[in-house]
């Protein structure tokens, strides 16, 4: 298990498309038809239960072959339980074949298949040189400066195109303001910067040192927000992320129990009276090698 269950990946979901900035995706499906591949490769890091493949395979416009790469095997099982039921949603037509789900959208064909992996300790499993493209989404902030620099290696090595989204850049608004906002903001940022795995985590720091590596080896980079913004009606999310906050700075700093139990009870009050809302810092990146 890695922490993230399906079902926060399905309540995020919702924000992150809503989030991305849709120019980039655009870049990336045009750089993607640049190279002309018949059948598009794609490899999905931290693919979760697939989120990022049911937003880039509609716009994508080709034929289209995907790994959905994960460590977690309860999110693996939950990729083509939740592709079928967006399929059926869409109403395309999909089959199921062993770890391979393959959805008929009209005039393209888009073939899923997931892949267990642990992208801290095994990345080199992964050739690069077998696809066209890597993209990935929440996943880059829990990385170390040292796992960005191979990963960068061999993207740069294989000219692949990147599209990284939703990384988080360490700014959090809640509105209105409440005087432990600073700790509670304090704490998580600490959090954030923690070993997940990879080594002490970049945090908000990664699409900078991303966009730094890729921009010396020639890369062309764009960086644009893509900001959640939780309204006053989003009260499942606005709980969730309270208590979330609660919960990450008392394991930073269990003596400030009285005041995050303070914090949690007046944010509570707020979100019932629909009087909170929430904003979150993301980045998108996009990198394109020199050729495109
Ligand atoms: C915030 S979730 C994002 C999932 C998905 N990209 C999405 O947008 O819904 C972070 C993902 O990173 C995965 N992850 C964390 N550590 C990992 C590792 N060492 N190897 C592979 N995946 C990992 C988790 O299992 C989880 O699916």
């Amino acid at each position: 298990m890695s922490g993230f269950s399906a079902d926060w990946l399905r309540l995020r979901e919702p924000f992150d498309a809503a989030a991305r900035d849709r120019e980039l995706t655009l870049g990336f499906a045009a750089a993607l038809k640049h190279r002309q591949p018949e059948q598009c490769r794609i490899i999905d890091l931290a693919a979760g239960s697939g989120a990022n493949f049911r937003v880039l395979a509609p716009l994508l416009n080709v034929d289209q072959d995907w790994l959905l790469v994960d460590c977690d095997p309860a999110l693996l099982n939950a990729q083509a339980e939740e592709i079928v039921h967006w399929s059926q949603r869409e109403t395309w037509r999909c089959e199921k074949l062993n770890q391979s789900i393959t959805v008929h959208a009209g005039m393209s064909t888009w073939r899923a298949h997931a892949w267990s992996l642990d992208l801290a300790q095994t990345l080199d499993q992964l050739d690069f040189t077998a696809c066209d493209a890597v993209t990935t989404t929440a996943f880059l902030d829990i990385v170390s400066a040292d796992w960005i620099e191979t990963f960068c290696q061999r993207l740069v090595r294989s000219q692949l195109p990147l599209l990284a989204t939703l990384t988080v850049d360490g700014r959090r608004v809640w509105t209105p303001g409440h005087p432990s906002d600073a700790l509670i903001e304090a704490a998580f940022r600490r959090h954030q910067t923690r070993n997940k795995g990879f080594g002490p985590a970049l945090g908000p720091l990664a699409t900078t040192q991303i966009a730094n590596r890729l921009s010396a080896a020639g890369y062309t980079v764009t960086t644009m927000s893509s900001d959640w913004h939780v309204g006053t009606m989003d009260r499942e999310m606005l709980r969730r992320m309270a208590e979330e906050s609660v919960a990450v700075a008392l394991e930073t700093d269990p003596s400030a129990a009285a005041l995050c139990d303070d914090w949690l009870a007046q944010r509570a009050t707020q979100i019932d009276a629909g009087a909170l809302t929430l904003n979150i810092g993301h980045i998108d990146l996009l990198a394109l090698p020199s050729a495109q």
